[in-house]
């Protein structure tokens, strides 16, 4: 699933190399030398970070990433492309390192579906039509900023944000866009999904005005839903199957009437967390990993189960109906 997505929809710009974990992050060639770093020049215009006062962001947070030695100079080097590969590597013994605070994180809060989400919620704003970069959108990290937090369909996700934020500001040389597809992937494999050949390198968009516009994510409730996720899905370069195996990711997590306005606000399965309870999950075990989303939606056997109007359409749409009988 996220492979889709770490493959597919979050590319980094065309001349960057992805720098991989999953064979030993320390012999990985790092992208970037840290001495490399310190010696570019910093553009204070460019290291600001937009979160208004009403956001619960501590101070300590927001200084830390204003004063992130990342930020202006990704925003500097993204103005000149040809060396935006040298601004944009993630450090990839900081990686490893981050990845296990990431275990340790969903061990104590039970978070996998939030951080699953957060990842998808980044990447899937992508064009892969609109070649100029940080325009297409995509897995970018411009999820940290209030603005685009605040677009409807992110409903809920600065508490995602506020989990990650403690192990982004520990790693200054991990950018927020690789740490959010890290966070999700390694979601994925905690709850007992495949393990994930990732892939770093992505470059972070530096300020707000480079967030993508609202409107790219997929709507839940659509006069036309199997058209409606079409239309998005496709604009992002995959096709009905990816369609179709992305939504299973929806074998993890509930959804929250207080946020995205569809489900319960607790059920038989939900009620007693684990993680903050409540809500309407789309499968009973919704913290583990696996096919029971298909089956259950199938079925429509417990009320208690959520299935969202675009959920339903995998199953109704006559074409999508085919990739169904494929793989479920
Ligand atoms: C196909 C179109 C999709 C729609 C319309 C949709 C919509 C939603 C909605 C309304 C929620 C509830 C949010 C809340 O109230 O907190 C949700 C949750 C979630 N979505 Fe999706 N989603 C879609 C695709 C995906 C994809 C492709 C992924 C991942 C690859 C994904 C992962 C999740 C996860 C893990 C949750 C649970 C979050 C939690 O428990 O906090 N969704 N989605």
């Amino acid at each position: 699933m996220v492979q889709y997505l770490s493959h597919r929809t979050i590319s980094p710009p065309k001349s960057q190399p992805m720098a991989s974990l999953s064979s030993g992050a320390a012999t990985t060639p790092r992208l970037l030398p840290s001495a490399a770093r310190v010696r570019l020049p910093i553009s204070s215009a460019c290291s600001s970070l937009s979160l208004s006062s009403s956001s619960s962001y501590s101070p300590s947070s927001l200084k830390c990433l204003r004063l992130s030695p990342l930020s202006p100079l990704i925003c500097k080097d993204q103005k000149r492309s040809s060396m935006s590969t040298v601004a944009a590597a993630s450090d990839a013994v900081q990686l490893k390192s981050a990845r296990e605070d990431i275990k340790e994180l969903l061990k104590s809060k039970f978070c996998h579906p939030i951080l699953v989400r957060l990842g998808w919620h980044d990447a899937g704003t992508y064009n892969k039509s609109i070649e100029e970069w940080p325009k297409r959108g995509g897995a970018n990290g411009s999820l940290r900023f209030e603005i685009e937090l605040k677009h409807a369909a992110n409903a809920g996700l600065v508490d995602a944000l506020k989990l990650i934020q403690p192990i982004k500001d520990k790693y200054s040389g991990v950018t927020y866009a690789d740490l959010f597809q890290m966070a999700s992937a390694t979601a994925i494999e905690e709850a007992g999904g495949s393990k994930i050949p990732m892939k770093y390198g992505r470059v972070d968009v530096s300020a707000p005005d480079e967030c993508p516009e609202e409107g790219r994510l997929p709507d839940a409730g659509p006069p036309k839903p199997a058209d409606h996720l079409r239309e998005v899905f496709y604009r992002m370069g995959l096709n009905d199957k990816e369609i179709v195996a992305l939504s299973g990711a929806h074998t993890l997590g509930r959804s929250r009437p207080e946020r995205s306005g569809w489900g319960k606000p607790e059920t038989k399965y939900t009620k007693n967390g684990p993680g903050a309870p409540g809500g309407q999950s789309w499968t009973a075990e919704w913290l583990k990993f696996d096919n029971s989303y298909f089956k259950d939606i199938k079925e429509r056997k417990d009320g208690d189960l959520l299935v969202l109007p675009t959920d339903a359409a995998l199953f109704e749409d006559p074409f999508i109906q085919g990739v169904c009988r494929e793989i479920c």
